[in-house]
């Protein structure tokens, strides 16, 4: 499948499916996965946190797990395309030995096989992706095993779908912006994610370094380094914030691009379009995985192979 395809294909990867976990027995909720697989942590994190959920959520993007998970009131939930990531590997075989509750999120590999054997849930999703474009079908996984409704995930997904043209336009509007500069891309409380993931887009498909950094903590240091005007040409801004960000945040917004006016780095900024938290995450998410399509045709480079990563997967599986 070629990387347009993929890429297209990620409405139509969006799809409710019922799940009957009942999340209110949990103490906690660890959600494990690197790189592509570990972006559906975040997403859901925020997208759950925005939704009021008290129960005490942790990304974990490493070996083990944090030490609070301790016992089957903990969920465990170990996310990998490939099933073959040893860190989230090594956080399945060490909620097991802490006798967490584990579901899997996988398309097989040995994730699938250790789920099979120890009879832990594998939330199956098709093979032939590479794992950031399989972005749709873990999400809506793991959506579903957090409760969400059908009408909110379709809805979402009817909005990107509506919004299409304009989204992809949009995209390729932004790589010609932040062709030949370091893309910067600042976030706030509810697009921290969508920067990330859009930093891992602009690293992985266009082969280009790109940083994030998130308000308000960024007015306490990130700021300063705009002072050097000779380091500060060789970036290229971007702000991305959703209109239900508190509203001091809002503000700093603001303050942010009005202050990188008037240095005269005129940032490129982006609120999400949609009715729903969860529709205007997908729609930033998808604008900014066309700007990574279109910066790699720029650049001269085919999207897919992340040669570095696959190099280092092999010299440390050696060790
Ligand atoms: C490749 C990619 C990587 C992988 C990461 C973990 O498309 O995006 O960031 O996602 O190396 O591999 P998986 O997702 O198979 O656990």
């Amino acid at each position: 499948m070629s990387p347009e395809q993929m890429l297209k294909s990620f409405p139509d990867q969006l799809d409710w499916e019922k799940n009957d976990t009942d999340l209110s027995t949990y103490r906690t909720i660890t959600f494990c996965g690197m790189g592509g697989s570990g972006i559906v942590a975040d997403i859901a994190k925020s997208w759950m946190e925005h939704r009021g959920c008290k129960i005490p959520m942790i990304v974990h993007k490493g070996y083990g797990l944090p030490n609070v998970v301790d016992g089957e009131e903990h969920l465990v939930v170990c996310i990998s395309y490939s099933g073959n990531t040893e860190e989230t590997l090594s956080a399945f075989s060490e909620a097991l030995r802490r006798q967490a509750t584990v579901v899997c999120i996988s398309s097989g590999g040995k994730l699938g096989e250790l789920a099979g054997s120890n009879g832990v849930l594998n939330l199956e999703v098709p093979q032939g992706f590479v794992p950031r474009f399989a972005l749709g079908f873990m999400l809506s996984k793991l959506l579903c095993l957090l409760g969400i409704d059908r009408e909110e995930l379709e809805d979402a997904r009817e909005n990107l779908k509506s919004l299409y043209e304009n989204i992809k336009n949009k995209g390729e509007e932004i790589a010609q912006k932040l062709y030949s500069y370091i893309p910067v891309i600042y976030s706030t409380p509810l697009t921290e994610a969508i920067a990330y993931r859009w930093k891992s887009q602009l690293n992985e498909n266009a082969k280009t370094p790109a940083y994030t950094a998130t308000l308000p903590e960024m007015h306490h240091n990130e700021v300063v380094g705009w002072e050097n005007a000779e380091l500060r040409n060789k970036l290229a801004f971007l702000v991305i914030f959703d209109p239900k960000d508190n509203d001091r945040v809002r503000a700093r917004v603001d303050i942010t691009i009005k202050l990188l006016k008037d240095l005269g780095a005129v940032p490129v900024v982006l609120g999400g379009d949609g009715n729903s938290y969860l529709s205007r995450m997908f729609h930033l998410i998808h604008v900014g995985d066309w700007v990574s399509y279109y910066l790699a045709g720029k650049y001269g480079f085919q999207p897919l192979p992340t040669e570095t990563i696959d190099r280092i997967k092999r010299e440390i599986s050696k060790l």
